[in-house]
């Protein structure tokens, strides 16, 4: 069983780390806001102060926090996990969804330092982590990521190996901005049912059963129509304004339009506008309709 420390227990380090102590790994965890760790500490991970206090000695070192600016303060800031010392021939895994022009630096980075980097953004929500159903988008080598696959069981039910270092960011922004776009898109066509008088329960049911049924318009359908509100943040609006700006950036690195990605990263930039970035993605329907209340001004 390997030691794995594990930096940044927010809603998927949490539901990773209690996948890894009940697979029988020995987890030393790390969070800027100590209060968080508890749930994790009680079910058996030793708690670090700093990230590199956490990766002494570690064979496995996994990365979840929200974006390029955290990642780059566990990763390089001081007691950052590069000033620690794992194992030698640990492998290094940076889990969180980032940009891929950081992700290529940071890798670099890491190896020159002499140590192993692996690129490894996940796919499913918080849920998906608990139930041990997570994807693994891997950018590594193939004898890497066999090394890690006794420690991805633990949490996931899929991996897809999509080539080196920088490979499995480059698929999972494009995945994201497809999501971004569906929800975003999902929300627009409920307001103008809504509009139209037509029953959002009906409405996402139809939606579901037809050609627009994508596992996003399922999940996102139902709980717009139930108007579920204030549930614990799976992934926030916040979250998916910043997933499409990164994915945005990375089609402009690429000299590939992403017209209606950007279309879907301004409905998002709406939502955290009109205050409501930090509740679940699929209230992007009651920013919307906020929207369309406000008095228009006229000329
Ligand atoms: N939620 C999902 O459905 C989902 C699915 C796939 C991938 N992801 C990706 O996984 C990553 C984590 O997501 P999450 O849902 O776990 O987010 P979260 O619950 O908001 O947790 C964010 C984590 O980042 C830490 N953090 C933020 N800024 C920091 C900083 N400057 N220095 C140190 N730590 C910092 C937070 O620490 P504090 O507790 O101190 O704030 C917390 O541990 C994100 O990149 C996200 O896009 C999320």
């Amino acid at each position: 069983m390997a030691k794995v420390a594990y930096i940044g227990v927010g809603n998927m380090g949490q539901a990773k780390i209690l996948r890894l102590l009940g697979a029988g790994h020995r987890v030393t965890a790390y969070n800027r806001t100590l209060d968080k760790t508890r749930v994790v500490r009680d079910a058996g991970a030793k708690i670090a102060a700093t990230p590199a206090a956490a990766v002494e000695g570690a064979d496995v070192v996994m990365s979840s926090v929200t974006n390029d600016e955290a990642s780059r303060a566990v990763w390089t800031g001081p007691n950052g996990i590069l000033a620690g010392s794992p194992r030698p021939g640990a492998l290094l895994a940076e889990c969180s969804t980032l940009s891929h022009d950081w992700v290529t630096e940071l890798a670099g980075i890491v190896r020159g330092r002499g140590l192993r980097y692996i690129d490894l953004p996940v796919a499913g929500r918080p849920d998906a982590a608990e139930a041990g159903e997570l994807r693994v988008y891997a950018g590594c080598s193939k004898e890497e990521l066999e090394e890690l696959r006794p420690v991805l069981a633990a949490f996931s039910k899929k991996i897809f190996h999509f080539g080196p270092a920088g490979a499995g960011t480059a698929y999972k922004l494009i995945y994201n901005l497809l999501g971004v776009i569906q929800v975003a898109s999902l929300a627009e066509a409920m307001v103008q049912c809504e509009a139209a008088g037509i029953d959002l329960q009906v409405a996402a049911e139809a939606f579901t059963l037809g050609y627009t049924g994508s596992k996003h318009v399922a999940h996102h359908s139902a709980v717009m129509a139930q108007g579920q509100r204030n549930q614990p943040v799976g992934f926030s609006g916040r979250g998916r304004l910043k997933d499409s700006e990164y994915g945005v950036q990375f089609a402009a690195k690429l000299g590939r339009q992403a017209l209606i990605g950007k279309a879907a990263s301004a409905v998002f930039a709406q939502m955290v506008d009109v205050g409501m970035g930090d509740i679940n993605d699929s209230e992007l329907i009651d920013a919307l309709r906020a929207i369309a209340a406000k008095p228009k001004v006229r000329p």
